[in-house]
Protein backbone atom coordinates (compact mmCIF):
# COMPACT_ATOMS: atom_id res chain seq x y z
CA UNK A 1 0.00 0.00 0.00
CA UNK A 2 1.12 3.25 -1.09
CA UNK A 3 1.33 6.50 0.75
CA UNK A 4 0.78 5.70 4.49
CA UNK A 5 2.57 6.10 7.52
CA UNK A 6 4.16 2.61 8.54
CA UNK A 7 2.87 1.30 11.93
CA UNK A 8 6.67 0.52 14.15
CA UNK A 9 6.23 -1.90 17.09
CA UNK A 10 8.66 -0.97 19.56
CA UNK A 11 8.75 -2.87 23.43
CA UNK A 12 10.43 -5.75 25.37
CA UNK A 13 10.35 -9.41 24.34
CA UNK A 14 7.35 -11.09 25.66
CA UNK A 15 4.90 -7.44 25.36
CA UNK A 16 3.25 -9.16 22.24
CA UNK A 17 4.65 -7.42 19.25
CA UNK A 18 4.57 -10.53 16.91
CA UNK A 19 0.90 -11.24 17.45
CA UNK A 20 -0.68 -7.89 17.91
CA UNK A 21 1.58 -6.37 15.02
CA UNK A 22 0.25 -9.78 12.66
CA UNK A 23 -3.74 -8.91 13.90
CA UNK A 24 -2.83 -5.31 13.45
CA UNK A 25 -1.51 -6.17 9.87
CA UNK A 26 -5.07 -8.14 9.52
CA UNK A 27 -7.21 -5.45 10.35
CA UNK A 28 -5.98 -2.76 8.40
CA UNK A 29 -5.36 -4.90 5.49
CA UNK A 30 -1.68 -4.23 5.23
CA UNK A 31 1.78 -5.94 5.59
CA UNK A 32 2.97 -7.36 8.47
CA UNK A 33 6.88 -7.45 8.54
CA UNK A 34 8.87 -8.61 11.80
CA UNK A 35 12.40 -7.80 11.74
CA UNK A 36 14.06 -10.58 13.85
CA UNK A 37 11.63 -13.13 11.37
CA UNK A 38 13.65 -11.36 8.42
CA UNK A 39 17.28 -11.48 10.12
CA UNK A 40 16.57 -14.91 10.65
CA UNK A 41 15.75 -15.40 6.78
CA UNK A 42 18.49 -13.13 4.91
CA UNK A 43 21.21 -14.82 7.47
CA UNK A 44 19.77 -18.59 6.72
CA UNK A 45 19.94 -19.13 10.32
CA UNK A 46 18.53 -18.43 13.88
CA UNK A 47 18.78 -15.77 16.46
CA UNK A 48 20.75 -18.07 18.71
CA UNK A 49 23.16 -19.36 15.92
CA UNK A 50 23.70 -15.79 15.11
CA UNK A 51 24.40 -14.51 18.64
CA UNK A 52 26.47 -17.83 18.74
CA UNK A 53 29.02 -17.11 16.15
CA UNK A 54 28.77 -13.16 15.68
CA UNK A 55 28.02 -12.17 19.21
CA UNK A 56 25.68 -9.88 20.29
CA UNK A 57 27.40 -6.91 18.23
CA UNK A 58 27.19 -8.82 15.21
CA UNK A 59 22.94 -9.19 15.82
CA UNK A 60 23.28 -5.44 16.24
CA UNK A 61 24.56 -4.68 13.02
CA UNK A 62 22.37 -7.23 11.26
CA UNK A 63 19.58 -5.50 12.99
CA UNK A 64 20.80 -2.12 11.89
CA UNK A 65 20.74 -3.03 8.19
CA UNK A 66 17.23 -4.97 8.34
CA UNK A 67 15.65 -1.35 10.17
CA UNK A 68 16.85 0.57 7.35
CA UNK A 69 15.74 -1.71 4.77
CA UNK A 70 12.34 -2.31 6.28
CA UNK A 71 11.63 0.97 7.07
CA UNK A 72 12.46 1.96 3.28
CA UNK A 73 8.50 0.38 2.55
CA UNK A 74 5.76 2.10 2.74
CA UNK A 75 1.78 0.90 4.42
CA UNK A 76 3.67 -1.95 6.99
CA UNK A 77 3.17 -2.60 10.21
CA UNK A 78 6.29 -3.71 11.45
CA UNK A 79 7.22 -5.70 14.75
CA UNK A 80 10.71 -4.81 15.50
CA UNK A 81 13.18 -6.97 18.29
CA UNK A 82 13.20 -5.75 22.01
CA UNK A 83 16.84 -4.23 21.50
CA UNK A 84 16.21 -1.96 18.35
CA UNK A 85 16.06 1.18 20.28
CA UNK A 86 19.30 0.88 21.84
CA UNK A 87 21.26 2.34 18.65
CA UNK A 88 20.89 5.57 18.14
CA UNK A 89 20.56 5.04 14.14
CA UNK A 90 17.57 2.46 14.74
CA UNK A 91 15.58 4.99 17.09
CA UNK A 92 16.00 7.72 14.52
CA UNK A 93 14.71 5.99 11.48
CA UNK A 94 11.86 4.27 13.20
CA UNK A 95 11.02 7.82 13.88
CA UNK A 96 11.27 9.02 10.84
CA UNK A 97 9.28 6.31 8.95
CA UNK A 98 6.52 6.12 10.63
CA UNK A 99 4.72 6.03 13.95
CA UNK A 100 6.00 3.92 16.58
CA UNK A 101 3.52 2.34 19.20
CA UNK A 102 5.20 1.01 22.43
CA UNK A 103 3.88 -2.03 23.56
CA UNK A 104 4.66 -2.11 27.42
CA UNK A 105 4.75 -4.83 29.28
CA UNK A 106 6.03 -5.78 33.11
CA UNK A 107 8.45 -7.90 33.84
CA UNK A 108 6.49 -10.18 35.76
CA UNK A 109 4.09 -10.65 32.20
CA UNK A 110 7.57 -11.13 30.30
CA UNK A 111 8.81 -13.97 32.90
CA UNK A 112 5.08 -15.57 32.14
CA UNK A 113 5.59 -14.96 28.32
CA UNK A 114 9.08 -15.66 27.85
CA UNK A 115 11.24 -17.23 30.71
CA UNK A 116 11.56 -21.10 28.66
CA UNK A 117 11.76 -19.54 25.13
CA UNK A 118 15.21 -21.17 23.72
CA UNK A 119 15.25 -18.93 20.90
CA UNK A 120 16.39 -16.28 23.21
CA UNK A 121 19.73 -16.14 23.50
CA UNK A 122 20.07 -13.31 25.99
CA UNK A 123 17.45 -14.66 28.73
CA UNK A 124 19.37 -18.23 28.41
CA UNK A 125 20.77 -17.89 31.93
CA UNK A 126 19.74 -18.77 35.54
CA UNK A 127 19.49 -14.88 36.53
CA UNK A 128 16.95 -14.18 33.66
CA UNK A 129 14.61 -11.70 35.94
CA UNK A 130 17.55 -9.62 37.06
CA UNK A 131 18.47 -9.57 33.52
CA UNK A 132 15.06 -8.32 32.55
CA UNK A 133 14.81 -6.24 35.07
CA UNK A 134 17.76 -4.29 34.28
CA UNK A 135 17.03 -4.25 30.57
CA UNK A 136 13.75 -2.52 31.71
CA UNK A 137 15.49 0.09 33.55
CA UNK A 138 17.93 1.09 30.32
CA UNK A 139 15.08 0.23 27.36
CA UNK A 140 11.80 2.00 29.05
CA UNK A 141 13.32 5.52 28.65
CA UNK A 142 14.15 4.52 24.54
CA UNK A 143 11.10 3.56 24.20
CA UNK A 144 9.32 6.42 25.37
CA UNK A 145 11.46 8.57 23.72
CA UNK A 146 11.46 6.87 20.38
CA UNK A 147 7.12 5.97 20.77
CA UNK A 148 4.42 8.61 19.79
CA UNK A 149 2.39 6.26 21.46
CA UNK A 150 2.01 3.76 24.74
CA UNK A 151 -0.15 0.78 24.96
CA UNK A 152 -0.10 -1.55 27.44
CA UNK A 153 -0.22 -5.40 26.81
CA UNK A 154 -0.47 -6.77 30.22
CA UNK A 155 -3.37 -8.26 30.97
CA UNK A 156 -5.39 -7.74 28.45
CA UNK A 157 -6.31 -9.68 25.40
CA UNK A 158 -4.18 -8.87 21.70
CA UNK A 159 -7.61 -8.07 19.77
CA UNK A 160 -8.23 -5.42 22.54
CA UNK A 161 -4.79 -4.05 22.09
CA UNK A 162 -5.41 -4.09 18.26
CA UNK A 163 -8.59 -2.17 19.07
CA UNK A 164 -6.81 0.49 21.01
CA UNK A 165 -4.10 1.45 18.35
CA UNK A 166 -6.54 1.45 16.18
CA UNK A 167 -8.62 4.11 18.16
CA UNK A 168 -5.33 6.05 18.74
CA UNK A 169 -3.22 6.02 15.58
C1 LIG B 1 16.28 -9.09 21.82
C2 LIG B 1 14.97 -9.38 21.53
C3 LIG B 1 14.59 -10.39 20.54
C4 LIG B 1 15.70 -10.56 19.49
C5 LIG B 1 17.01 -10.84 20.17
C6 LIG B 1 17.42 -9.71 21.10
C7 LIG B 1 16.56 -8.07 22.86
O1 LIG B 1 13.38 -10.00 19.88
O2 LIG B 1 15.79 -9.44 18.67
O3 LIG B 1 16.89 -12.05 20.87
O4 LIG B 1 17.69 -7.56 22.94
O5 LIG B 1 15.62 -7.73 23.64
P1 LIG B 1 11.91 -10.07 20.58
O6 LIG B 1 11.72 -8.79 21.32
O7 LIG B 1 11.00 -10.20 19.42
O8 LIG B 1 11.92 -11.27 21.45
Amino acid sequence: MQDLPNLILVGPMGAGKSTIGRLLAAELSRDFLDSDHEIQARCGADIPWIFDVEGEEGFRLREVQMIEDLTAREGVVLATGGGAVLREQNRRRLRERGSVIYLFTTVEQQLKRVAKDRNRPLLQRPDREQVLREMFELRDPLYRATADIVVRTDRRSPRAVVNEIVRRV
